[in-house]
C-alpha cells in the first residue's frame, strides 16, 4: 500500500524564522518516521526573504505553492532592513496577502500555562496556573484590509485612515469556528468587541449572538469590551476558554495572552478556514538573536503540532505535544525562559531534547 503523502510548503521568512522552522522541520520528520506517511518540503522564500531575492514580499509563483499545498508553515517575516519600505512592498504585506489568498479567516492560538511554567510568568505563579484558552483571531478581515484606507495631504498637514469593516457572512463563519472549539472544550465563549463606541462591534455582537441563539444554545456566550479583556486576561485568565475576536484586537490580546506563559516563544498558530491551513508561531522575527541558536523553537514545533492535528495525524500531533512537556518539565529552557534553577539550552538542544521526548511517546 501506498503512504500517504503530504505536501509542505515551507516558508522560513526572516530573522529567527529560519532557526525555528529548522527544528521544526526536525520534529515533522520525526513524527513521520514512526507513522505511516510521508512529507514532501519545497522550501520558498517569504517576507524580507523574498524582498532581497526577488523584490516582492509575496511573489506570484510562490503563493502558487502555497494554494497547491496541503499546508504551509511559516516561520517569521520582518526586520530592521525593511523598516523603510511602505505598503505592499513590506514583509508583512506578503504574509497578509498569503493569508487572504488561502481564505485562512480563522486564527486559532492556543494558550496554556502548564505547571512547569507558571514560575516563568511575569504575574504571580498562582494567578497563572492553570490557564487554559484559546483565542479564535478574525484573520483576513476587518481594519487590517478594510478600505478606504489612504494617506494623503489636506492643506498643511496630512491624514491618514483605516476602516474597520465586517460584514455578516465575516463574522458568522469565525463566530461557528469559535463556538465548535467550545464544545470540544468547556463549554464557553467569551465575544470581545468595543460595542459601546464602534458601530462595527455592535454588528459584530448582534451577529455572535445570533449564530449562538440559533445554533449553539448549549454553549455559555458572554460579551465582553475590549478594554476590560485586556484587565481580565492578566487579573483572572483562567475565566477564559474561548475568545472570539476580531483581527486587530484578536492581534493584541493573543500577545497579551502569550505572556501569561512567561514568553511569546511558546505560542503556536493555526489559520484555517480555507482549503490549505497555514501554520505558524505567533513571535516575530527577533532579529537580534537570528541565527545565534538561541531563539525558542517551541512555538514553531507546537505550530507543526497542529499542523499534524488538522492532516488528520493525531497520534503524531500528540506525540509533539508531549515532546514539548517532558522537556519543559525536564527543566530545559531556552535563554526568554531560563530562571534560576532551570538548565539553559540553545535552539537545536531544546529541539533534541522534545524529540527524545517523542521519541519515548511513540515507541510506547
Ligand atoms: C501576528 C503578527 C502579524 C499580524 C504581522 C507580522 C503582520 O503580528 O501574526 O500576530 O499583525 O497579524
Ligand atoms: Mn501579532
Amino acid at each position: 500500500m501506498n503512504k500517504k503523502t503530504y505536501n509542505i510548503v515551507l516558508l522560513p521568512g526572516d530573522g529567527i524564522g529560519p532557526d525555528v522552522t529548522r527544528e521544526a522541520v526536525a520534529v515533522l520528520d520525526l513524527a513521520a518516521s514512526h507513522s505511516g506517511f510521508v512529507l514532501n518540503y519545497d522550501e520558498q522564500p517569504v517576507g524580507g526573504a523574498a524582498i532581497d531575492q526577488q523584490n516582492n514580499p509575496l511573489p506570484d509563483a510562490v503563493l502558487e505553492r502555497c494554494t497547491g499545498a496541503d499546508s504551509v508553515l511559516l516561520g517569521a517575516v520582518g526586520g530592521p532592513k525593511w523598516d523603510h519600505l511602505t505598503g505592499a512592498m513590506r514583509p508583512e504585506s506578503g504574509l497578509l496577502k498569503l493569508r487572504k489568498a488561502l481564505g485562512a479567516f480563522a486564527n486559532l492560538r492556543p494558550v496554556s500555562v502548564p505547571d512547569s511554567l507558571a514560575d516563568a510568568s511575569p504575574l504571580r505563579a498562582d494567578a497563572v496556573r492553570g490557564t487554559d484558552l484559546l483565542v479564535v483571531r478574525e484573520l483576513t478581515g476587518g481594519i487590517y484590509f478594510g478600505e478606504p484606507r489612504g494617506r494623503e495631504p489636506e492643506g498643511d498637514h496630512e491624514k491618514a485612515y483605516n476602516t474597520m469593516v465586517y460584514t455578516t457572512p465575516e463574522i458568522d463563519r469565525v463566530a461557528r469556528v469559535a463556538f465548535d472549539w467550545a464544545g470540544k472544550r468547556r463549554r464557553s465563549v467569551t465575544s470581545v468587541d468595543k460595542a459601546n463606541v464602534l458601530v462595527v462591534s455592535q454588528l459584530w455582537r448582534d451577529v455572535v449572538q445570533h449564530v449562538h441563539d440559533k445554533d449553539f444554545s448549549n454553549i455559555a456566550l458572554q460579551h465582553m469590551y475590549v478594554d476590560n479583556a485586556a484587565m481580565q486576561l492578566v487579573l483572572n485568565p483562567r475565566q477564559f476558554d474561548v475568545i472570539v475576536t476580531g483581527n486587530l484586537f484578536g492581534d493584541i490580546l493573543s500577545d497579551a495572552a502569550a505572556t501569561l506563559g512567561g514568553s511569546l516563544g511558546l505560542l503556536p498558530s493555526a489559520s484555517v478556514g480555507g482549503k490549505v491551513g497555514l501554520f505558524e508561531p505567533v513571535h516575530g522575527s527577533a532579529p537580534d538573536i537570528a541565527g545565534q541558536d538561541k531563539a525558542n523553537p517551541v512555538a514553531a514545533i507546537l505550530s507543526v503540532g497542529m499542523m499534524l492535528d488538522f492532516l488528520g495525524e493525531e497520534k503524531a500531533a500528540e506525540a509533539v505535544r508531549h515532546g514539548v512537556h517532558e522537556a519543559l518539565d525536564a527543566g530545559a529552557r531556552t535563554a526568554d525562559l531560563c530562571r534560576e534553577g532551570h538548565r539553559r539550552v540553545s535552539t537545536s538542544e531544546m529541539s533534541q531534547e522534545i524529540q527524545r521526548g517523542m521519541t519515548a511517546f511513540m515507541k510506547g
